[in-house]
């Protein structure tokens, strides 16, 4: 008979003891260690390694050009680095029913050129066929596979020898050789490192679907984002209609790409230019709402910031902000009141970034500052003006980073001036047609749009 061992994994950290204990010996989480059992030898589906390989001089290795798999979804490209990398593993994060499956099945049916299987332990083929009717897509050379366990879907992969392959998700995965049940720390990571496998001998790239827990980290243990190459993310607000994707970690590219959709009746669309969905088309001009122009990644967006100020009808004034970071409000509005004698301590603010998404560049505290004066004051800033700088304590207007592609971004949308900081180097207004208000202080741009 095989022998069982008992082992104990941190179901934060992965860290394998031989008995319980209270506290994790790694990551020193606490209560976190939960009780596996193995049944056999696990070594015989750990990777072999070549008996030859030898030290190697950098400068010798041979650098293959890197090839990338266009994946005919601008977005999807983008945050991945320019295309999918042969071999690569993507982990796909997000919260139950953000569109993670709809995503990658529509990417799979768009393929013209490419074969893809797509592996579901969560959903029957005909549940997955109904999906596929509603994306209303030319189905390609996609094939369907309902199927959890791995040694079986690896067999199904050498005989059918898809381009790329989507697994749905990896915690319904299990592989035989363990005997815990499928989610459980030791079969995501004993599943994976299958998947793995294949991965990297076959140059066949894998997506693997992941769940999120609650408080935003991928079900399952950390060590599942060590050992893929690239972890993207999901996000969205899901009573709003757009979804970003993100990039956590990118071994083939930066993580500073944003790829943008917009969920449809009929599935995902890419959305090209950010900036026309996140700007009121509001022709009224209402007080209470400046226009941003900060970077997500590389990509200048403009996005409307909403501030409401009203007296407090508590004892204590609330602040809160959506989008933003609430700290960083706090922080600027006591600039305000210390700088400017703005008395907001008695008054409720409210911050909103339009649209549902979350912005943590600096450069839009000058938006933030310009919105809440405009409620308090209750004048409107006129349409045309943009922001795009950063606040310091002192009130001091600071200068950020690729400023020109930010104005350039302005002028585009029809904004016929942009508030900057002085201190921002080589601006010159005879490149731009928008016209640069350069300022030093908060003071200054309160006498500039308010008069
Ligand atoms: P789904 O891809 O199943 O989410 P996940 O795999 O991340 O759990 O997405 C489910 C949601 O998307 C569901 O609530 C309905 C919505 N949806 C649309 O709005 N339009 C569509 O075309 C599809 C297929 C789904
Ligand atoms: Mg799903």
């Amino acid at each position: 008979m095989a022998k069982v061992k008992t082992v104990f994994f941190c179901t934060e950290c992965g860290n394998e003891s031989p008995k319980w204990v209270g506290k994790c010996p790694s990551c020193h989480a606490w209560n976190t260690l939960v009780e596996e059992r193995f049944t056999g030898s696990k070594e015989k589906s750990r990777v072999s390694h070549s008996a030859n390989s030898k030290p190697q001089r950098i400068n010798e290795v041979q650098a293959e050009a890197m090839l990338r798999i266009d994946l005919k979804d601008q977005e999807l490209n983008r945050v991945l680095g320019g295309g999918l990398v042969p071999g690569s593993v993507v982990l796909f994060g997000g919260e139950p029913g953000i569109g993670k499956s709809t995503l990658l099945l529509q990417i799979a049916l768009k393929q013209e050129k490419l074969r893809c299987l797509y592996v579901s332990g969560e959903e029957s083929a005909s549940q997955i066929k109904m999906r596929a009717e509603r994306l209303s897509l030319h189905m390609g050379d996609c094939y369907v596979l309902t199927e959890t366990n791995t040694h079986h879907i690896i067999e199904q992969v050498q005989e059918i020898k898809p381009d790329f392959i989507i697994v749905d998700s990896i915690q319904t995965m299990f592989s035989p050789v363990l005997e815990s049940s499928p989610g459980s720390v030791s079969q995501i990571r004993e599943t994976t490192a299958d998947f793995i496998r294949v991965a990297k001998e076959s140059a066949l790239p894998v997506f693997l679907i992941g769940h999120i827990t609650k408080d935003g980290a991928l079900a399952g243990p950390k060590v599942l984002e060590h050992m893929v190459d690239t972890v993207l993310q999901f996000e969205g607000d899901r009573n709003h209609v757009y979804r970003l994707l993100r990039s956590i970690k990118n071994r083939f590219g930066s993580t500073n790409e944003l790829g943008i959709y917009e969920m449809q009746g009929n599935g995902l669309r890419e959305v090209e230019n950010p900036s026309e969905i996140l700007i009121n088309p509001n022709d009224e001009e209402l007080s209470g709402s400046a226009i941003a122009a900060t970077l997500e990644g590389l990509r200048p967006m403009l996005v409307e910031i909403q501030a409401l100020v009203s007296t407090a009808v508590y004892g204590t004034p609330q602040r809160s902000a959506t989008g933003f970071d609430t700290r960083r409000l706090n922080m600027l509005l006591a600039v305000l009141e210390k700088r400017c004698n703005f008395k907001l301590g008695m008054r409720d603010v409210f911050l909103n970034v339009a649209g549902g998404v979350r912005v943590d560049d600096p450069a839009i505290d000058l938006a933030v500052i310009a919105a809440v004066l405009s409620s308090t004051a209750d004048v409107a800033i006129p349409k045309d003006v943009a922001f795009s700088a950063e606040v310091g304590l002192s009130g001091e207007i600071r200068p950020v980073n690729r400023v020109d592609q930010r104005i350039m971004e302005a002028q585009k949308l029809g904004f016929n001036r942009i508030y900057l900081s002085k201190y921002n180097k080589g601006l010159d207004q005879k490149n731009y047609n928008i016209q640069l208000m350069k300022v030093g202080k908060v003071e200054e741009v309160f006498r500039g749009v308010f008069g």
